[in-house]
């Protein structure tokens, strides 16, 4: 029976939540067991979500584990080996046939202001929750490969955005956060042989939730924040559900080339 271990950031979030719930509505085709590792800050939040996925997940050809991992702020970054630790326990250290790591959990930094009024101190806090623990954790996934000796193709899946390859004003952080994270994986695609590392940077298209609801009343760039404020009049916002089903099957199809980038409204 195949093995799946896919490890969650940002379980908690909108997209992140979507995506736990597309992996286990999965079309199985024959048995497969699929152990689920959520990660996020709210232990409370992530053992609801555990409990809502065993209760739902219904097909009998599905071997479902779910462990949960909490208190994990990307802020913290003198914490992030401690919280790697914790995460590979949590992975029960079993041989998967493969095994998928989604980096999603981010956040949106202040988008009022543009470069010229930034802070050095807001800079390097956005830099950390958004950089430092996605090239430390990646670090330390593709270690966790290399120690397992590479049994199982391991995936490596950035949540990228749009912002990653196009500028827009009072974005800055935000962007440069983005780019970065995509120059990881674009990195890995180069270092690591495709047969035991692939990855990813998917765009998953402006999505209907809080994030954007945030974007819709703090964007400084008023042309923008109108056109953000009509997408959603209208209703032209991508449901996270539709998104992560997405994102599901690129990785399932395995098609894309590693490293790149894909969005969610690419053929
Ligand atoms: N929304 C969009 O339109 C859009 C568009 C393109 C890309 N994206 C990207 O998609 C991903 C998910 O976004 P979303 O729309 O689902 O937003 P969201 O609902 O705000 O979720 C963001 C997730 O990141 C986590 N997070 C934020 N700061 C953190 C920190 N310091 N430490 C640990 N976790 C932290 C949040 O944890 P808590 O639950 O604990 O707050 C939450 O689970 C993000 O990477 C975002 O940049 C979103």
């Amino acid at each position: 029976m195949p093995s799946y271990l896919v490890i969650l950031t940002g379980a908690n979030g909108g997209l992140g939540k979507a995506i736990a719930q597309s992996w286990i509505s999965l079309p199985v085709s024959g048995p497969i067991s699929l152990h689920l590792v959520l990660v996020g800050r709210s232990k409370k939040a992530l053992d609801s979500l555990k409990e809502e996925l065993i209760a739902t997940q219904s097909d009998f050809q599905m071997e479902l584990t779910v462990s949960t991992v909490s208190d994990v702020d990307l802020s913290q970054v003198d914490e992030l080996d401690e919280h790697w630790g914790r995460i590979k326990r949590a992975t029960l250290n079993k041989p998967y046939d493969k095994q998928y790591f989604i980096l999603n959990a981010g956040s949106l930094g202040d988008l009022s202001k543009p470069i010229s009024g930034y802070t050095t101190k807001s800079i390097q806090t956005y830099m950390d929750v958004n950089v430092v623990s996605t090239l430390a954790l990646t670090s330390h996934f593709l270690r966790h490969c290399q120690e397992t000796g590479f049994k199982g193709k391991g995936y490596l899946i950035n949540i990228s955005s749009l912002l990653a390859i196009q500028p827009f004003p009072y974005w800055g952080t935000y962007a440069v956060g983005k780019a970065a994270r995509d120059m990881i994986m674009a990195t890995v695609a180069k270092e690591v042989r495709e047969d035991q590392v692939r990855s990813l940077s998917y765009a998953p298209g402006p999505l209907d939730g809080l994030m954007q609801e945030a974007v819709r009343t703090s964007l400084g760039d008023l042309e923008q924040q109108s056109t953000y404020q009509k997408m959603h009049q209208e209703g032209k916002l991508v449901t996270c559900k539709d998104s992560a089903t997405k994102l599901i099957h690129l990785l399932l199809e395995d098609a894309f080339a590693s490293g790149s980038h894909v969005d969610y409204f690419d053929e």
